[in-house]
């Protein structure tokens, strides 16, 4: 039987930035995040008795090579769990603006962990989606769940994600700012590793993230978007330090990126909250109110174009239904 799941990508609000075990994916802390409405994946699975190796198929595109086999050894799992042995068909969509460079494992992995469970028979409860969807990708514990979302160190069991506040109808928005330079790519597997092995500031992240924990739950249920901004403004840089003083050294950002962060620096000494974020690519992402958005844009399009900014608002949770999309 078919089945299809639709998964939202999520911005880390605080990141999970290094693994406790990498072997079970595991993180050294919680990480905190909002689930967005603009971008997503649908993905669509199958067993099928006939088949006789797994087949993907990625916006339309037979895809073989790694790709393939990151999707084999996850539904290896799912295969291990349900007791079954067929291969699958998988068939992902993703739904982000073109060029944005925005694909994200979150979704992707999340929209898996749905469809592929399903399919092969298990009915899991979203906790239990969520722990499988760590395994194949740290971000997407939290995808499971719409609105803002924790995911927690533990163990196999207790490391898992869950929803912190999932209807997030207040005023909050988080625009993309789609950064277009070329740069060497290291993925946020590779970097964090390094990052955790190697710089003398990661003992002082994780102190310091772990302080930011429950001051960024309280500003959640509040519905407080500067101390939520200013948390997060905080704790990408903090990340994005421990790059910059890893052995040797990496970065992410580039001009343009800190071009746009010190352009919020700006606004809010003009009194207008607007704070930064930005994980293992140069976008940066801002955290606003709706009502500032053409001030803000206005400060953007000095930078950038206006086809570089998507906003986005909080999203749902996982959607999970039999059949094709
Ligand atoms: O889930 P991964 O392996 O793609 O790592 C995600 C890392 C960050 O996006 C930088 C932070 C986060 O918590 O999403």
């Amino acid at each position: 039987m078919h089945f299809t799941a639709r998964a939202h990508t999520n911005i880390a609000l605080l990141k999970y930035w290094g693994k406790a075990d990498t072997a079970i994916i595991t993180p050294t802390t919680t990480s905190i995040s909002l689930t967005l409405d603009e971008f997503y994946t649908d993905t669509t699975v199958w067993f099928d008795e006939s088949l006789t190796a797994d087949k993907f198929i990625l916006d339309n595109e037979i895809i073989t090579g790694h790709a393939l086999q990151k999707v084999s050894r996850f539904l290896n799992i799912v295969r291990q769990q349900a007791g079954i042995a067929s291969y699958a068909s998988v068939i992902s969509t993703n739904h982000v603006p073109t060029a944005a460079g925005l694909a994200s494992s979150a979704s992707a992995f999340a929209a898996l962990a749905g469809a592929a469970s399903k399919a092969a028979g298990l009915d899991l409860t979203l906790t239990e989606l969520s722990r499988l969807a760590r395994q194949g990708s740290g971000s997407a514990t939290r995808s499971i769940f719409g609105g803002f979302a924790q995911w927690t160190p533990g163990n196999d069991l207790t490391s898992v994600g869950s929803p912190l506040l999932a209807d997030a109808d207040w005023p909050i928005q988080l625009m993309t700012v789609v950064i277009n330079d070329q740069q060497k790519e290291v993925g946020s597997r590779a970097g964090m590793q390094h990052a955790m092995t190697t710089s003398p500031f990661y003992d002082l992240w994780v102190k310091t993230a772990n302080e930011q924990v429950n001051q960024m739950i309280t500003a959640i249920h509040e519905h407080d978007l500067m101390t939520i901004g200013q948390i997060a403004e905080a704790n990408a840089l903090q990340m994005h330090a421990t790059n910059m003083t890893a052995v040797p050294p990496f970065n992410y950002l580039t001009d343009k990126s800190w071009e746009v962060i010190l352009m919020a620096q700006e606004l809010r000494q003009k009194g207008i909250p607007v704070y930064a974020t930005m994980d293992a690519g140069p976008n940066v992402k801002l955290i606003s109110n709706p009502a500032d958005t053409e001030v803000i844009k206005e400060a953007l399009l000095a930078i950038v174009s206006d086809n570089q900014v998507i906003n986005a608002h909080p999203g749902p949770g996982i959607q999970i239904n039999a059949g094709d999309s």
